[in-house]
């Protein structure tokens, strides 16, 4: 150590929802910390989550939420810090919240009042954070690391990597975690956009254009993974909340399975509406059980038309599998630039599911959206940030 060397405890890289939780958590045990962060401003992705009001937890979150190569990992940590700890946090500080969807709690008011939380506990904790600052150098020394950081040399003995992934870019994303464990002998599985929107052909985005800013509630699907949730046409593609778990699960070239009418019994209820009304026609169908443009503009591009009592079963039934298993192929997604989570990251196998440390580097920790552990929609990320930072906060 030089003599400009400042010499903390705990080094932290990325003031975001896992970095802050660490710090806090390691602050309280008397550790001298120092969170570190290339951006102007820390939790920037706290304050644009949940379209401002911040899913911060999901009271239902369980294993089975998360995806990774190694899903035994997560298990660990979330069980020593659950939903329920987190909601007792934001209790302690008064902070109003609703549950929007079943397990899924919102900010009443602004996701404001999470980051709030978390530097203010950052604070009481004596954890010092430090904006617009780079690294550009880590070094292993006997007693830990050394830093070169644009605001000059540091030195640590434990150094947390919590720099998230790759997705928004222009929020401050960067790869740069990912370096850091190459750097130390650790593989990185490869990464991709999840929660993302999907972009389509452009014969299928032209045929659905006209229904763009309309939302229905489908049952979609692809890999076994099925999800019963709000689809919703745009501009670009297809998004909504089926769309962007279904995403998360997509490989190109893949096809995704739509059921567009999933609380109704297709082909039963066609056949009923023929015995009993067979001048109705499919048409009249879907009006009643889709968003009326959405019906109109499916059934034109079908080119279903003339009443029910003109169809055979074997018609019935075929338009009953294209109602219940509309298949589409995407032509991609909208990538890192809008999706919500980076898929992939650390290979957890080298890394303790105790501390989240790397298992031939027990100082050097990896906790977030940086490690391959990546969370349904609903506030599973966010409980992620929150359990790896207090499992690597309790020991770094
Ligand atoms: P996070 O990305 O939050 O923080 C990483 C920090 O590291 C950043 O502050 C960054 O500036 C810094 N950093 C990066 N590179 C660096 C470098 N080279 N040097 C120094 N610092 C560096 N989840 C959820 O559960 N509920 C929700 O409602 C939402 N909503 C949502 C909306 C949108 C639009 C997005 C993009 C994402 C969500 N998410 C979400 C996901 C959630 O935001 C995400 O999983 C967590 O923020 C991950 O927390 P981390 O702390 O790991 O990374």
């Amino acid at each position: 150590m030089t003599a400009s060397t400042s010499h903390y405890d705990v080094i932290i890289i990325g003031a975001g929802a896992a970095g802050l939780m660490c710090a806090a958590t390691a602050g309280y045990r008397g550790r001298k910390v120092l969170v570190l962060d290339h951006a102007n401003k820390p939790g920037k992705k706290i304050l644009m989550s949940g379209g401002g009001r911040c899913n911060f937890t999901n009271l239902n979150s369980t294993p089975a939420n998360f995806l990774s190569d190694n899903p035994h990992y997560c298990i660990s940590a979330l069980k020593r810090y659950t939903p329920q700890d987190f909601v007792e946090l934001v209790d302690r500080h008064g902070v109003e919240y609703e549950e929007k969807a079943p397990g899924q709690l919102f900010c009443k008011d602004s996701a404001k009042d999470i980051l709030k939380v978390l530097l203010t506990e950052c604070e009481w904790a004596g954890a010092e954070i430090r904006m617009n600052t780079s690294v550009s150098g880590i070094r292993q020394v006997a007693a830990g690391f050394t830093l070169k950081a644009s605001a000059g040399t540091l030195s640590c003995e434990s150094l947390v990597v919590a720099s998230g992934g790759l997705s928004i870019p222009t929020m401050g994303a960067t790869g740069f975690g990912y370096e850091v464990a190459t750097q130390f002998g650790l593989t990185v599985l490869p990464t991709r956009a999840g929660l993302v929107p999907f972009t389509l052909h452009p014969e299928l985005k032209q045929q659905l254009a006209p229904l763009s800013g309309l939302s229905c509630p489908v049952d979609a699907h692809c890999h076994q993974q099925h999800f019963r949730e709000p689809m919703l046409v745009t501009h670009r593609g297809l998004s909504g909340p089926a769309m962007l778990q279904v995403s998360s699960y997509w490989q190109p070239g893949d096809q995704v399975h739509i059921n567009l009418l999933p609380a109704q019994q297709i082909q039963h209820d066609l056949l009923t509406l023929r015995s009993e009304k067979p001048q109705s026609t499919v048409a009249h169908y879907l009006n009643q059980n889709l968003p009326k443009r959405f019906a109109q503009t499916f059934n034109e591009l079908q080119g279903w038309s003339g009443p029910l009592q003109a169809y055979c079963n074997a018609e019935i039934e075929h338009i009953a599998r294209r109602l219940g298993d509309w298949t589409i192929q995407p032509a991609g997604t909208e990538g890192y630039r809008t999706a919500e989570v980076t898929l992939g990251g650390v290979d957890t196998r080298q890394l303790s599911s105790k501390t989240m440390a790397a298992l031939d580097q027990p100082n050097l920790y990896f906790i977030g959206e940086v490690v391959d552990v990546t969370g349904h929609l609903g506030g599973h990320n966010f409980q992620w940030a929150w359990a790896s930072g207090v499992a690597a906060g309790n020991v770094a």
